[in-house]
């Protein structure tokens, strides 16, 4: 079955063309659509995108896995990012993972039917470190504690 864009991000397309000089400035925001409208970013709706923009799929590609929002396959309900670099290294990054994988029993890039845990660059929070995105929202000043009352609010 082949991609298209639901009604309401056919109208968002509609309204963006005009506004870029160059379709391939489109990318981004067609990747958010899609991976809004899926919940990810699929083989068919990149087909769908490049032949839209006439931009090869290998560029949708390249930009969809050069970033880490954008998932490339269908996800749980909740994506736990945590920051790796530097500030929330040095301010605790190891025993927010471990509390995590305790509450969780998952790995680095391992999911289960509620959660997946991934490692990202730095989030941009760097001040609330050490500090991770659940899908959208960011949760900073983390301690073990506060992360495992977290996740067993989201597991109830
Ligand atoms: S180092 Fe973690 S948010 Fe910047």
């Amino acid at each position: 079955m082949s991609f298209v864009f639901n009604e309401e991000n056919e109208k968002a397309y509609e309204a963006l063309l005009p506004r870029y000089p160059h379709p391939k400035a489109l990318v981004l925001p067609c990747l958010w659509m899609m991976q809004y409208q899926e919940g990810f970013i699929s083989t068919r709706s990149m087909e769908f995108i490049s032949k839209r923009l006439d931009v090869p799929v290998a560029h949708i590609y390249g930009v969809a896995t050069f970033y880490t929002m954008f998932n490339l396959e269908a996800m749980p309900k909740y994506h736990i990012q945590v920051c790796k670099t530097l500030s929330c290294e040095l301010c605790g990054k190891d025993e927010i993972l471990k509390a995590i994988e305790e509450e969780t029993g998952l790995r680095v890039n391992e999911s289960n039917e509620l959660f997946k845990l991934s490692q990202v660059e730095c989030l941009g929070a760097c001040g609330g470190a050490p500090m991770l995105q659940l899908n959208e929202d960011f949760h900073e000043h983390l301690s073990p504690a506060s992360t495992k009352e977290l996740l067993q609010g989201l597991a109830q």
